[in-house]
């Protein structure tokens, strides 16, 4: 699939594990990873927004009923706001669309005040506020 942003033709395809890195990366550099959280790997589906071998983003979704989690989205920070999150994110919403999942929820942390606004901006109902937690369970 190919997407218009900024007068670049960018393609948006399915993530495969030789792009983990590029994901990690990603992630690091906007100050998503998490200490004490495994990322040797992500599960699919993870769309990326590609410009050649560039991966200038990623969306990722755990699928589910009755919802289903965005549980990753990141671009590339020289790439901010020319709607290559907005273009992943439609993308995403097909392919869930397509295989029956009718609902996502996503979790943003407050103080990424921005990015709340830009979710509700594309259409999302805020849930309330709320906290995050994660357990290890290598470790119990
Ligand atoms: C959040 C993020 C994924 C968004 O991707 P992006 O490509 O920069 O965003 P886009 O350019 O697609 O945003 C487009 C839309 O948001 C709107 N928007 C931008 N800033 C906004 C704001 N502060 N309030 C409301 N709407 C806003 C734009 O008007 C645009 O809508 P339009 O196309 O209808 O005009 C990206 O900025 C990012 O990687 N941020 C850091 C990582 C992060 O915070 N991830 C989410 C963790 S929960």
């Amino acid at each position: 699939m190919a997407t218009d942003v900024a007068g670049k033709t960018l393609e948006i395809r399915l993530a495969v594990p030789e792009d983990f890195s590029a994901i990690r990366g990603l992630m690091a550099t906007n100050a998503l990873l998490v200490d004490g959280m495994d990322y040797a790997t992500f599960t699919p589906p993870i769309l990326l927004a590609c410009d050649g071998d560039r991966i200038m983003g990623f969306v990722q979704a755990i699928l589910g009923k009755p919802y289903s989690v965005i549980s990753e989205v990141a671009i590339d920070r020289a790439y901010h706001n020319q709607r290559i999150g907005s273009q992943l994110l439609h993308a995403m919403e097909c392919l869930l669309k397509g295989m029956g999942y009718t609902t996502w929820i996503g979790f943003v942390s407050g103080h990424r005040e921005n990015v709340q606004e830009r979710v509700e901006h594309l259409g999302a109902r805020c849930l309330g506020e709320g906290r995050a937690y994660m357990k290890v369970l290598s470790e119990y």
